[in-house]
C-alpha cells in the first residue's frame, strides 16, 4: 500500500531537535518512501524559548530539501508545516493572522502543549483557535496526563472542534503500556483522526508508518488505515 501521508515529523535538517544533517534527512525520506508514504508535511518545532529559528531560514532549508529530494523521490509531494508549542496567552495570540505557523498554507494548526498542561488550558486554547477561524490539531494526544483522567475528555475536545493526532510509536508500545492501551482504546472508539511518525532521526525516534498501519489494519481493518493515513490528512492540508 502506498499513498500515505506523514503530517508530523522532524525531518528537515538542523532546524530543531530532529534530523541533524542532509544525509540523515535523505535517509529518513528514503524510509518514508519505502514504507509507502507519498506526502510529507515537514513540521519543525516552533517554541519561542527553545526552537525559534526564523521561518525564513526554515523556508530556505525546506527549499533545499525539496530540490534534493525531487530527483530521488519524484512520486513524493512535500509541504511545509509547523509544530507549534502553546504555553501562554501570548503564544495563542501569535497564531492570529500568522500563516507561517500553519500547516502548508491551510488553516490547520498542529499544536503541542507541555506534558503536564491542564485540561482546562487545552480546552480553552482549542476554543480560542477555533474562534480565530483556524483548525486545531492536538499533536500526540497520548502525551498529556490530563486526558487520561476524565473518561470522555478526548471526545469533548473533538466536540469543541479539535482533530486528534497520535504517534505511531505509541501504538507500537515504544512509549509504554499505558500510552499504547490509551491509543488502542481511542482507536477502537473512533476518536483518532490522524496518526504520524513524529520521527526525529534514523535510530531512536524513527519513521514507523508501515508497522503502525499494519497493526491498525489487522485490528480495525484497512478502511480505518486509509481514513487516518490518507483521507483526513488530505482533507485538512489541501482544503
Ligand atoms: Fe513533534
Amino acid at each position: 500500500m502506498t499513498g500515505y501521508w506523514d503530517i508530523h515529523n522532524h525531518i528537515l535538517p538542523g532546524v530543531d531537535d530532529g534530523s541533524g544533517c542532509m544525509r540523515e534527512t535523505m535517509e529518513m525520506l528514503e524510509e518514508e518512501y519505502r514504507q509507502g508514504v507519498r506526502h510529507i508535511v515537514f513540521t519543525p518545532h516552533y517554541r519561542r524559548d527553545m526552537f525559534a529559528i526564523p521561518r525564513e531560514e526554515i523556508q530556505t532549508v525546506y527549499a533545499r530539501v525539496c530540490e534534493m529530494a525531487a530527483d530521488r523521490f519524484p512520486e513524493m509531494e512535500f509541504y511545509l508545516g509547523c509544530e507549534y508549542y502553546i504555553h501562554s496567552d501570548a503564544s495563542v495570540e501569535r497564531l492570529r493572522g500568522n500563516p507561517k505557523y500553519y500547516m502548508a498554507g491551510s488553516r490547520t494548526v498542529l499544536m503541542e502543549f507541555a506534558y503536564e498542561a491542564s485540561y482546562a488550558w487545552i480546552m480553552q486554547t482549542v476554543s480560542e483557535v477555533r474562534q480565530m477561524g483556524l483548525q486545531p490539531v492536538l499533536a500526540h494526544a497520548e502525551r498529556y496526563e490530563c486526558l487520561y483522567k476524565g473518561r470522555d475528555r478526548v471526545a469533548e475536545l473533538k466536540t469543541q472542534g479539535a482533530y486528534i493526532q497520535i504517534n505511531c510509536e505509541s501504538i507500537l508500545g515504544k512509549c509504554g503500556r499505558k500510552a499504547k492501551h490509551f491509543c488502542m482504546k481511542l482507536l477502537k472508539e473512533d476518536q483518532i483522526d490522524l496518526m504520524a511518525s513524529d520521527a526525529h532521526d534514523t535510530e531512536y525516534r524513527i519513521v514507523n508508518i508501515r508497522e503502525a498501519a499494519e497493526l491498525i489494519s489487522r485490528k480495525f481493518g484497512q478502511e480505518k488505515v486509509e481514513t487516518i493515513f490518507i483521507h483526513i490528512p488530505k482533507k485538512i492540508i489541501l482544503t
